[in-house]
């Protein structure tokens, strides 16, 4: 008889289903019949029509919270990610070709409801990926009856490290630390330092690529959410305040607001950047094994 597709019962639910299907796996379960994909009224198996456009939601509560884990994953980081794409590529140009007036009025309303969903979107993006990362990370030390208190503590300690170390860098606000390229080259050995420490913590031989990518460019992700929460909202909700009095009642607007504006564009530049490798980390997650033995 055709089996349907989800009839299929995978070792793991989740690891094997994300495997693709070639034909000749196809073939072999369905006990040796052949099958294609083509519109509905052309998938044959074992000579019988089967329906492979059937809905059948898994049913177990695991592959649903993780399912939903994953997605709302994606939504928040499109919102977040998709801001700061736009403070950096729209954004920082175009409040440079405004006048101070103008400037004045837009900037208070602008800035404070974008940065709303920025740093909301950032701490949804960070706690759905943890809650994710956390299973796969469980899962794997379980299959090889080890702990998972080791990874997770190496997770939040080098890259809460890495970020205190991030933020050093700019506090001085002056010299060779307040140019782009200095930090960058900074940042660069910084961040080649704490993944090779990741690695070099997690390398028992059981932790999966799915485990590293994430502990890695998750590791980064984290390190960008602390930078919107304590460098850049920090800094961003003074400067909105004073334009917005200036704007008022013309007070004048303090000398440190230049320093902290300084200092909010280099973590958002930075953050920018991180957003590269962060995304290559997480597609390379389930798609492009290179870490693990
Ligand atoms: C800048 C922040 C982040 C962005 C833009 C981002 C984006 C993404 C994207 C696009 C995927 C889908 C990859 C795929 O299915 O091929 C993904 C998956 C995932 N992300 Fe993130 N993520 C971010 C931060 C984090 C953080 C902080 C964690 C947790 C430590 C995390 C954990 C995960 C996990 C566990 C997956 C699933 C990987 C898999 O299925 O193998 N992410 N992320």
């Amino acid at each position: 008889m055709a089996q349907r597709l989800s009839d299929w019962s995978y070792d793991t639910a989740l690891d094997a289903a994300f495997q693709p299907c070639s034909v000749e796996n196809w073939k072999s379960r369905q006990g040796g019949g052949f099958a294609f994909a083509g519109p509905p009224s052309t998938i044959v198996s074992s000579g019988e029509e089967s329906s492979v456009y059937s809905i059948n939601l898994p049913s177990d509560l695991t592959t649903n919270l993780l399912m939903l884990f994953r997605w709302v994953h994606f939504i928040a980081a499109i919102t977040w990610i998709g801001l700061l794409y736009f403070f950096n590529l729209v954004n920082v140009p175009f409040m440079k070709e405004i006048d101070p007036v103008t400037k004045g009025k837009g900037l208070p309303a602008l800035m404070s409801r974008a940065l709303w969903w920025f740093r909301w979107g950032s701490v949804v993006t960070v706690v759905m990926g943890l809650a994710y990362w956390g299973s796969i990370v469980a899962s794997d030390a379980r299959n090889a009856s080890a702990s998972s208190a080791g990874a997770m503590a190496s997770f939040f300690l080098i890259w809460t490290i890495t970020w205190a170390l991030m933020y050093a860098c700019v506090i001085p606000g002056k010299g060779a630390l307040d140019k782009g390229p200095v930090l960058a080259v900074i940042y660069v050995v910084l961040f080649t330092i704490a993944s090779c420490l990741f690695l070099r913590f997690n390398d028992h031989g059981w932790e999966s690529n799915r485990m590293l990518a994430i502990g890695i460019g998750g590791g980064m992700g984290w390190v960008m959410m602390l930078n919107v929460w304590g460098v850049i909202w920090r800094a961003q909700k003074k400067i909105i305040l004073w334009t917005r009095d200036n704007a008022a009642n013309s007070s004048p607007i303090p000398d440190r607001a230049k320093y902290l504006a300084r200092q909010t564009f280099l973590m958002s530049r930075a953050n920018f950047i991180l957003s590269f490798p962060v995304l290559f980390l997480m597609g390379a997650a389930s798609h492009y094994p290179m870490f693990g033995k």
